[in-house]
């Protein structure tokens, strides 16, 4: 039995966690195991109700689950930043899920925005470090308002910050077992205290001869990814290029409609959630992509040990995308939210 804490959030969040957590009972039943699960109003509703974020008590029952499935924070009515750091940040530290994992997939039949790419070109993993770099919060202005005025943003990175994410990334990639491949994505030529990535990359390699090194700067990176996506396997990157190659990468498999990500702390309790956000304009329509929330369910599970029930919504993903809904985009799928949710069941079901 799983302790599932399931955190809907805001605008479409609530929709798509809906179809993820259907999806999560049919496969939870198929093969024999019980998610007990809880619901947590967290978001930016309860906020503009109570002020509240994330409550002592709330946080203290979340550290005792397995996992937690997250749909999305954000709210039009409350100023950006507030719910981001109040809420999912403060998560990821306070848990500290220092790893973010972000698969970019290209499922079979998706229309990739890539001329002449395919899924066997596009299927590689990016290990985000979670904890650190421009995210700790240390910052600041001053002479606000004047021409004098001083912004600063400081990038920090610790020994063990880097050194455990780095770790996580070499065993990640010898596990995976496809390219062996693992490319420090990083800007030593410019950004000093990059050399400590680099040189701690270069000790553990060492203990890793099975796996080819890689290195290439963040602005290359970009490139290939859009160039020769099949030159990479795994990518590992410092916190602030993480956020935003992820997007790209989640472009190029087809879209937020289908892109997961999991916040893990390998010793803890992790979060999963689909990485496109509660997308307001869309919400309450039914017509938000609920693919990407499922593809969280399937990583929750992988982590959770649950390698069969994963199989099957990832095989049930696949076919889909390749039979039914080839456009991932909101309102272009040619079925409702909780169709597309339905479509996924009936091919576990089936199977
Ligand atoms: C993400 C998001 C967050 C981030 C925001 C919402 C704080 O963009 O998960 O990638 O920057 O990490
Ligand atoms: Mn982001």
């Amino acid at each position: 039995m799983y302790k599932i804490a399931i955190v809907p959030g805001d605008g479409t969040g609530t929709e798509v966690i809906r179809e993820a957590v259907k999806v999560l009972d049919v496969v939870a039943q198929k093969h024999k195991f019980t998610c007990e699960k809880t619901n947590y109003d967290l978001g930016g509703e309860r906020y503009l109700k109570t002020g509240d974020l994330l409550p002592e008590s709330v946080m203290k029952e979340l550290s005792g689950m397995n996992a937690i499935l997250l749909g999305a924070v954000g709210h039009p009515g409350v100023k950006p930043g507030i719910l981001e750091h109040g809420i999912l940040l403060k998560l990821r530290f306070a848990l500290e899920l220092y790893i973010n994992l972000r698969p970019v997939k290209l499922f079979p039949g998706v229309d990739c925005p890539l001329k002449d790419k395919g899924p066997k070109d596009i299927d590689f993993v990016i290990i985000r470090e979670n904890n650190e770099c421009v995210y700790i919060g240390a910052g600041g202005s001053i002479y606000k308002g004047t021409n004098n005025e001083v912004a600063i943003q400081e990038m920090v990175y610790t020994w063990r910050g880097v050194e455990r994410c780095l770790r996580y990334a070499f065993e990640f990639t010898r596990k995976r077992n496809l390219r062996k491949k693992l490319t420090l994505c990083a800007k030593t030529n410019v950004i000093q205290a990059h050399e400590l990535w680099q040189r701690v990359y270069n000790d553990i390699a060492k203990e890793y001869p099975d796996i080819t090194q890689d290195y290439a700067h963040v602005d290359a990176t970009c490139m290939w990814m859009v160039k020769n996506p099949e030159a990479f396997d795994v990518i590992v990157t410092p916190n602030m290029f993480g956020d935003i190659i992820t997007d790209l990468g989640a472009i190029i498999q087809g879209g937020m409609g289908i892109a997961a990500g999991g916040n893990i702390n390998p010793k803890g309790v992790s979060m999963f959630e689909p990485i496109g956000g509660s997308a307001p304009k869309y919400a309450g329509q039914n017509i938000i992509n609920p693919l990407a929330a499922i593809c969280a369910a399937q990583m929750m599970l992988e982590y959770l040990g649950e390698t069969k029930a994963a199989r099957d919504i990832e095989n049930a993903v696949a076919w889909v995308t390749l039979e039914k809904v080839r456009n991932l985009g909101a309102g272009k799928m040619g079925y409702g939210t909780s169709q597309v949710g339905d479509l996924v069941i009936e091919h576990i079901r089936k199977n």
